[in-house]
């Protein structure tokens, strides 16, 4: 089978590299942006030599960003090429577009690594919902935000510090705002949702919360308490509506989700008949995620289809949801919330609350009005 590669960077190199000496797969043409960048005589600069291409049977998409790979998966997919993509940015934006064209092209549109990298988490999704309902999904879905949060702990060192060694490590980038706000595992929760639910959902409903306030006395603090913190994504379906979040969460320090370490990944899903599937692995890295991507390129070339449903139709419901919060912040923002405490401690100069189960209206008001008091808060889902 003949394929183009689209990008020659972290991802790219290792599913160039995985192909070298495979007589199932010949590499036609490796699109790039500086011919430097690329030593094979196959590199070109034009994406017009690949979509020309009657040849190309599949088109690999391994760029990031979003408007131009967006034209080269449309492109390719109308002229009736497969596509391979490893790009959460582009599916979450055009998810229903994308895939309706698929099918009305008769190709397929795969995108395993887009999630999870190397973990098999959208298999296991599709494998799933040939079968029974996936009712709830849940998990850690960003490596970067993980190490961050293991570290501190791990380590007792501020989060300043432990971003700065995740860039260097490669792990986070420059600007760490995709990370660290949230929009990484919004996509990713928005792209296993909807197959999950057999729907597109609306992933600018999920409450979202950054990251990026968080101290170490927050962290000592929950730690004597006998919690770690996650970076956790969480949605679930009940009687055709669907609810979706996004937030740091306390975990009694010997659960999964506590004792997952470094920059590793966990994804869990509930089926109505399977119980509990909890998967856990690299969800990032040249050879894990090319790893994911070459999965599909195989599947593609042995002709096997996955089928992404979108045929449901289900409603957002923010009162789906009740939590707890443990508040970290000054006396003004602890005030906002001093109708909703069980229990409050002041540690030095920080304020921290324990709130009652709150719905989530109620919830997204209170951290509204006590983050504009207090430009250093930070809140915890308890679990
Ligand atoms: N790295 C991971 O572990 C990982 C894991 C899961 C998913 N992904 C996804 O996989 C995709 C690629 O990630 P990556 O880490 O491999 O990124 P990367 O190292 O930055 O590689 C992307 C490559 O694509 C090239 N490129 C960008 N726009 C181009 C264009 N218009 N024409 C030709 N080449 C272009 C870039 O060239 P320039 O350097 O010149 O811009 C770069 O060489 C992203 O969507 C990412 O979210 C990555």
């Amino acid at each position: 089978m003949n394929i183009a590669c689209l990008g020659y960077g972290v991802v790219g190199k290792g599913v160039v590299e995985m192909f070298t000496n495979d007589s199932r797969i010949n590499i036609k043409h490796i699109l790039v942006r500086n011919l430097e960048e690329c030593p094979l005589a196959v590199a070109t600069l034009d994406i017009q030599d690949i979509l020309n291409d009657e040849s190309v049977d599949c088109v690999v998409e391994m760029m990031g960003g979003i408007d131009f790979p967006y034209h080269c998966i449309k492109e390719s997919l109308l002229r009736g090429k497969h596509v391979v993509t490893s790009n959460k940015a582009v599916m979450a934006a055009h998810y229903e577009e994308l895939l309706t064209l698929a099918k009305e092209h008769h190709v397929q549109l795969r995108l395993e690594a887009s999630v999870g990298g190397g973990i098999p988490w959208i298999h296991s999704l599709l494998q799933q919902v040939r079968i029974g309902n996936v009712y709830r999904i849940e998990g850690i879905f960003n490596g970067t935000t993980n190490y961050i949060f293991d570290q501190m702990h791990t380590r007792h060192e501020e989060y300043s510090k432990i971003l700065k060694e995740a860039q260097s490590l490669g792990y986070a980038e420059s600007d760490p705002s995709s990370d660290v706000d949230g929009y990484d595992i919004q996509r990713k929760l928005m792209i296993s949702s909807s197959i999950a639910y057999k729907t597109v959902v609306d992933m600018t409903k999920f409450t979202l919360a950054s990251m990026r306030n968080i101290q170490l006395s927050d962290i000592l603090y929950f730690e004597k308490y006998g919690f770690r913190c996650r970076y956790f994504a969480t949605s679930f379906v009940e009687d055709g509506k669907y609810f979706g979040s996004v937030e740091p969460t306390l975990f009694e320090q010997t659960t999964q989700p506590a004792c997952v370490s470094v920059n590793h990944n966990l994804t869990i899903l509930y089926h109505d008949t399977l119980g509990v599937l909890q998967l856990v692995g690299q969800g990032a890295g040249r050879y894990p995620t090319a790893n994911a991507v070459v999965q599909d390129i195989l599947d593609v070339y042995e002709e096997k289809w996955s089928n992404i449903q979108m045929e449901k139709e289900l409603t957002y419901d923010d009162s789906l949801s009740n939590t707890r919060l443990c508040i970290c912040t000054s006396e003004e923002g602890l005030d906002v919330f001093d109708a909703y405490l069980v229990r409050k401690e002041q540690v030095g100069h920080r304020y921290y609350g324990w709130t009652m189960d709150l719905d989530n209206e109620t919830k997204c008001q209170l951290v509204n009005e006590a983050s504009k008091k207090d430009n250093s808060f930070f809140y915890a889902v308890v679990r």
